[in-house]
């Protein structure tokens, strides 16, 4: 028997339910107002669950009740199931008997949205009878997201309520849809008027209104409940024929080796095929059997992952500086990308580069990219107009930099070009700017000594292109102070990126640990493999690119440039792959000359067989024979390298914890989400796999292949990177 609590007065303002928290209900009129508190993102744990079930059990015996109304207090509606239980024992009730106990109610009930209504939390909704949403508000199925599919009812109700087409399209892509576009395809019923923010001070307080007028409406018209099970889908007819099969084909190419977006489709087939309580089942079923799996938890890893890399000990605590006007030097690939990020976040930018033809190239850089939002419908025109002729200005005068809170150098990748820069800008900017360097690899600590204020100076690591890269690294270096580096991570919110905190080495983290597995991959060309075989391995464990493709895309003089850079100081006992030298000593940098590891030209792209002729001369200089590499054996080595190197990034201090090269990995190199980051992976796969991949491959070359004494550290002591992340 639920525990209801005594009410002296048939309709009155009392709270029904002994234990207020989380979940709480007041009467008000003959309506009982159901509240969700369970901050931050009222999440349905164990006790939202519960208090929603003893709400409703409440609810029904009590005759004077005439219609109920759900919200959640504070900044959100529900954001979903509660993912901190995942993996967990299961505990009743679960989520989708208390939605379907809500659709049983035999009072209307109505779910008022604010905030994000998503996953768990929208398939509450679809439960309800009604649903009014605030304007702000924003709907989705975000399961796919974490590997899993909405499990509470979401692949049955949804099509119910949208049709199959969009359902299909909301639960395979996980997108938010925002209170117009969910009115237009029937996800809610009314949009509330819009109402006075000062009045309105608790976010919440304009959901629970509407939710109460929409309640009297519907008492006053004797409306009854209206439950989603039963509306009526057409099963396997003209407008679904053809639809499931479109779905698969598009997920299967677009989200290659994932099991989720597949088992979603598989139940909003269900919902079209079986009956509604049967449809649920079979839903249970796949959601299940992606709940138990390696990528739900590599998904979920990501997920709390890309949220702890920015809680830093060394700024808890720390404010940033003010942030509204920045300088740019540079406006080449980066500074243009970079300039563009920043408008699109609200940032008056400045932006300088060597004389006037470099100023208007660069100029005409910035518009074509915002051009580039305003085709795809993300930029007003006007807006674009303001930008270019309110926010934007570019220049040859460094003097115009004297006001900027923070300059971002995006200049050539030299040390002498970017001293000169940072000399100068010591000189001109005021007290206080952060002045932050782009550079790639180059020593952050010596740049920063060419100023006075080298406590200010900081590496801001942006990825190309700049406004569409998530990942930004920031390089904390010697005398960096903690203000400072807070103001990098303020900006990489402001700017919505994910900001990682590195430290100062030959190409921070993600690039020192790319040279590395780069080495990995030209020993296993060396080693018998084709660079077309390494590209489609690589594509087929996952990756977005292959690192030979990518190296063309990048521009095959970058690295070609940088290992002239190294050659001075290179161990003699490296074995060092020339093939790619011999394709730029022929002038072919990759697809920005049209050639490079493959051929780019009006009939697509393709392999350069010329490729294989400078490394069958490179293999025959180092008096290798080639020998069959499988498949599975350039993964290994790929993966190999790839932690290894990371274990030395973590020990050293460049990472601050694993977890942190695999949000970099993730967001900076396209390494597969689902496979949660190359630290999360080797913890799957046992760090004495990877340790005993090193050793096989250092047979063959024992310079390349040293395992990193922290690995070799945590497989003696049967630990696990996820043990670091936790420490
Ligand atoms: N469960 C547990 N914790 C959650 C959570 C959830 N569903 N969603 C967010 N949180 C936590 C975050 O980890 C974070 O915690 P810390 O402050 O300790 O780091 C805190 O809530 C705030 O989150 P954000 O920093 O992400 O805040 P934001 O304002 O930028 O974004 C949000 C808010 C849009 C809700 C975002 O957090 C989000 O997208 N959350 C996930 C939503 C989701 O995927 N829901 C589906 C869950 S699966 C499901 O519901 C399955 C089912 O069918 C039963
Ligand atoms: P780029 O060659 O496209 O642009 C550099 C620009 O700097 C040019 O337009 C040049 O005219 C200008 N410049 C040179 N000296 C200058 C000076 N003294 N004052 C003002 N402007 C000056 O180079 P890119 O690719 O944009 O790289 C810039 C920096 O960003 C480098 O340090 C590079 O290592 C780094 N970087 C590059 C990435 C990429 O993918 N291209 C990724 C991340 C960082």
């Amino acid at each position: 028997m639920p525990r209801c609590g005594k009410r002296s007065r048939p309709v009155s303002n009392v709270v029904l339910n002994v234990e207020p928290d989380p979940v709480s209900t007041e009467v008000l009129d003959g309506i009982a107002i159901v509240a969700i508190a369970n901050p931050p993102v009222n999440a349905l744990s164990h006790a939202v669950r519960a208090g929603l079930d003893t709400a409703l059990a409440c609810i029904e015996q009590d005759d004077t009740i005439r219609a109920v109304v759900i919200y959640g207090r504070d900044r959100t509606f529900i954001a979903g199931a509660d993912i901190r239980e995942f993996g967990k024992p299961p505990q009743a009730p679960l989520l989708p008997d208390v939605i379907n106990r809500i659709e049983a109610c035999d009072k209307p009930v109505v779910a008022a949205l604010h905030g994000t209504a998503l996953g768990g939390g929208l398939e509450v909704a679809m439960g309800a009878h009604y649903r009014i949403a605030v304007p702000s508000a924003r709907f989705g199925l975000p399961e796919v997201t974490l590997g899993i599919l909405p499990g509470a009812g979401g692949t049955q109700r949804l099509p119910r309520l949208t049709g199959v087409r969009v359902a299909l399209d909301l639960i395979t892509s996980g997108r938010q849809v925002d209170a117009e576009e969910g009115l237009r395809m029937g996800l809610i019923d009314r949009i509330a008027a819009p109402t006075d923010p000062v009045e309105n001070a608790e976010p919440s307080a304009a959901a629970r209104a509407a939710g109460l007028d929409f309640a009297r409406d519907l008492i006053a018209a004797d409306a009854r409940p209206r439950r989603t099970r039963d509306i009526d889908l057409a099963d396997g007819s003209d407008e679904t024929s053809g639809v499931f099969a479109e779905f698969r084909a598009k997920m299967a190419s677009k989200s290659r080796g994932q099991l989720a977006p597949q088992n979603c489709i598989s139940a909003v087939e269900g919902a079209v095929n079986l009956p509604f309580a049967e449809g649920l089942s079979n839903e249970r079923i796949l959601f299940q059997e992606l709940m138990n799996s390696d990528q739900r938890g590599a998904l979920i890893h990501a997920f709390f992952a890309e949220r702890e890399v920015a809680k830093l000990p060394e700024i808890k605590g720390v404010s940033a500086r003010e942030l509204a006007r920045l300088g740019v030097i540079g406006g080449g690939t980066m500074g243009a990308g970079i300039a563009v990020a920043a408008l699109l976040a609200g940032l008056d930018v400045t932006l300088i580069e060597r004389d006037a033809g470099a100023v208007s190239r660069a100029q005409a850089s910035v518009a074509r990219i915002l051009q580039g939002s305003v085709k795809r419908g993300k930029l007003s025109e006007g807006a674009y107009n303001t930008l270019m002729a309110g926010s934007f200005r570019a220049s040859s005068d460094y003097g115009s930099l004297s006001a900027a809170d923070m300059v971002i150098e995006a200049v050539f990748e030299s040390m002498d070009v970017k001293k000169d820069v940072f000399t100068r800008l010591d000189a001109i900017c005021k007290p206080g700017t952060v002045l932050a360097t782009n550079t790639s690899y180059l020593d952050i600590n010596q740049i920063a000594a060419m100023t006075a204020r080298p406590e200010h100076v900081i590496g801001l690591h942006f990825f190309s292109p700049a406004h569409v890269m998530r990942l930004l690294e920031v390089v904390v270096a010697e005398k960096t102070a903690p203000e400072v580096t807070a103001t990098g991570f303020a900006l990489a919110k402001r700017l919505k990126k994910i900001a990682v905190r590195a430290g100062v080495c030959d190409g921070f983290i993600g690039n020192r640990i790319l040279s590395h597995y780069r080495k990995a991959v030209d020993g296993a060309v060396l080693a018998g493999a084709s660079p077309f075989a390494v590209d489609r391995a690589l594509v087929e464990f996952g990756l977005a690119m292959g690192p030979f493709a990518v190296s063309d895309l990048a521009g095959l003089d970058i690295g070609w440039a940088t290992r002239k850079r190294l050659a001075p100081t290179r161990d003699p006992r490296e074995t060092y792959a020339a093939f790619a030298d011999r394709l730029c000593e022929a002038g072919h940098f990759g697809r920005k000359t049209g050639m490079g590891f493959y051929i780019y030209d009006a009939d697509g792209t393709r392999p350069n067989d010329e490729v294989l002729d400078h490394v069958a001369r490179d293999r025959m200089a180092k008096g290798m024979t080639p020998r069959e590499i499988s498949d599975q054996d350039i993964v290994d080595r790929y993966m190999a390298a790839m932690v290894n190197e990371a274990a030395r990034v973590v020990e050293e201090g460049i990472a601050l914890r694993p977890l942190d090269v695999d949000v970099t990995l993730l967001n900076g190199y396209g390494f597969p989400r689902w496979r949660g980051g190359p630290m999360h992976y080797a913890d799957t796969v046992g760090l004495d796999k990877i340790l005993a991949d090193i050793e096989r491959f250092a047979r063959e070359d024992d310079f390349l292949w040293q395992p990193a004494p922290l690995l070799k550290r945590l497989v003696a002591e049967g630990k696990t990177f996820a043990d670091l992340n936790a420490a």
